[in-house]
């Protein structure tokens, strides 16, 4: 029998909770496939990092190579300072196992609530190709002349060639294997940022001859906010840098119905990959069971469909959806009309498709 090694990091806050979630439709799941799921639960985030100091240390990277994929809950920590966590564990990873890629699905389920007018489920179905190394998220820059009233803060955005290349490269592959609209749209900034979407634009279109099937289409990113809110099925799959694709992708969270579901997977197509609801550790709902785990799952189906489960994965999305339309009463925390862990239940009963009639 196949078996997949992951390992599982739940994180802070309604982390844990989620994750259990994802672990019982998987569990589920691989019975019915006929796969087996190894996996190894690790303990790192803030309540490790309190007790211990130590975020992530250089061995358990080096351990991560060895699995098929990691499934992480959420990070973040309220004792802990804003950005210890973030840098040294979510972008440590992401960085240290070259998941080039943060691919995040928008797509809005039957029976979710849509906050756009007029839009449904054929509207909003697209995909966002985050690059997921470089830019802004780099960290390099200085302060100058720091506290005094002359400072200066200089951030950089980094770009290679090589990084944007890998990432167009893999959007174009992506758009024409989801052969929906053959569409793929550089995400920019042409107009301000003369240096990055230059070359941006420059590879767009080099790659780009390449793909004559794929249609070429750019937007300035504050364009493509509007666009996503007025006319968000003109989008198949939008191409864009590190900040901008975290920007525009919290953006699509909400038209596709909340953090409760919004789902997204850290790739290294030749390496090893992360999977994660795009929410964050809601400290505020942890240890109620009011958390929607909705985006784990989804996390999980992502998870399936990579690593060629791509039939299992496709019973969770279609289970998932059996429960948005006919079970859930909201997809916000608290107002499901069930408790995290009866969606859970809900979404492994509705795997068997005699149940979803
Ligand atoms: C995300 C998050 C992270 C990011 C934070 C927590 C560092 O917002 O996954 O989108 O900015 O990438
Ligand atoms: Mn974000």
């Amino acid at each position: 029998m196949k078996t997949y090694h992951i390992a599982v990091i739940p994180g802070d806050g309604t982390g844990g909770e989620v994750v259990r979630e994802g672990l019982k439709v998987l569990d589920a799941i691989s019975s019915i496939h006929q796969f087996k799921i190894d996996r190894q639960t690790y303990d790192f985030g803030g309540e490790r990092y309190l007790k211990t100091g130590e975020v992530l240390p250089d061995s358990a990277l080096q351990e991560f190579r060895k699995y098929h994929a990691i499934f992480l809950g959420a990070i973040g920590h309220p004792d802990v300072k804003p950005g210890i966590l973030e840098k040294g564990l979510l972008l440590r990873i992401r960085f240290g196992l070259e998941q080039y890629i943060n691919l995040r699905p928008v797509k809005l389920f039957p029976g979710v609530d849509c906050p756009l007018k007029n839009k449904g489920p054929q509207d909003i179905d697209f995909v966002v190709v985050r690059e997921n190394n470089e830019g802004l998220y780099v960290g390099e820059g200085e302060f100058q002349k720091k506290g005094t009233k002359d400072e200066v803060a200089i951030q950089v955005s980094r770009n290679t060639r090589r990084g944007v290349e890998r990432c167009v490269r893999f959007a174009y592959e992506y758009t024409k294997k989801r052969n929906r609209r053959n569409k793929l749209t550089l995400c920019g900034k042409t107009n301000v940022l003369t240096y990055a979407f230059d070359l941006w634009e420059r590879v767009f279109h080099e790659v780009g001859g390449e793909y004559p099937g794929i249609t070429r289409d750019y937007a300035h990113v504050d364009a493509i906010c509007m666009w996503m809110v007025k006319n968000p099925e003109w989008f198949d799959v939008i191409v864009t840098d590190n900040m901008f694709g975290d920007i525009i992708t919290d953006l699509g969270a909400m038209i596709q119905g909340g953090m409760g579901i919004a789902a997204g997977g850290n790739l290294n197509p030749e390496g090893v990959s992360m999977f994660e609801p795009i929410g964050g550790s809601a400290p505020k709902y942890t240890g109620k069971g009011v958390i929607n785990p909705l985006a784990a799952i989804s996390a999980v189906q992502m998870m399936l469909d990579y690593l060629g489960e791509s039939q299992a994965a496709l019973q969770i999305e279609e289970s998932i959806k059996w429960v948005t339309a006919t079970q859930l009463k909201s997809l916000a925390a608290g107002k499901m009309g069930f408790s995290t862990s009866e969606v859970g239940d809900l979404v492994v009963k509705g795997l068997d498709q005699k149940v979803r009639v």
